[in-house]
């Protein structure tokens, strides 16, 4: 069984992420959407908040795809978590040449520290080109709609944090 781990913070999934999801799941037999809980970012979301937002917002995904799918979260090296999944490969977005460089040293320093482990690189819709978590709270915080970048109940919750 191939499985493959989606690591990021998500905070909170959008809609560029489940795009990411559901690519992957077309490819492989199962996927972990693994919330990371030591990155250096000050998170609006607790990990627990986040894990409740993914769960959710996968139910958008299509059955088969839905089904394949697991949330979880992990603390330490990405790699080191993959191995004890039993995973062969992680899998990131690529939205735009920006985010190259960054993925880019990341993807070859995972695989020094664990060469079996494969990095694939997915581009999603060109449509979610210019998302990212950060522009989604910040529309919410000045009052836009999100309701096109994520599903209703992130919405609903970024709505509350920002008390909108
Ligand atoms: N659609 C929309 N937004 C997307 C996206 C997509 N398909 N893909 C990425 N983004 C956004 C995220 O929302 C996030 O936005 P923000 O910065 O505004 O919040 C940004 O792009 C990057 O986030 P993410 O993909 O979640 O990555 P990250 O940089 O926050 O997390 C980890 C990177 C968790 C994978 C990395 O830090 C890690 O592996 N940590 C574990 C420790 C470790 O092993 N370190 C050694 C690594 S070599």
């Amino acid at each position: 069984m191939k499985i493959a781990i989606y690591p990021g913070s998500f905070d909170p999934i959008t809609y560029g992420h489940l795009d990411v999801i559901e690519r992957a799941a077309s490819i492989f037999d199962r996927i972990i959407v693994a919330v990371a809980r030591n990155i250096s970012k000050n998170p609006l979301f607790t990990v627990e908040e986040r894990l409740y937002q993914i769960k959710e917002s996968i139910k958008e995904l299509k059955k088969e795809y839905e089904e394949k799918t697991e949330v979880d979260d992990f603390f330490g090296l990405l790699v080191d978590y993959a191995v004890r999944k039993n995973a062969c490969a992680i899998i990131r977005g690529l939205r735009a040449v920006s985010d190259f460089e960054y993925e880019f040293q990341m993807a070859l320093m995972n695989r020094r520290l664990r060469e079996e482990i494969v990095t694939v690189f997915l581009m999603p819709n060109e449509k979610h080109t210019y998302l990212d978590s950060s522009i989604v709270r910040e529309i919410v915080q000045l009052g836009g709609d999100v309701s096109n970048f994520v599903s209703p109940l992130v919405a609903e919750q970024l709505c509350r944090k920002f008390g909108k």
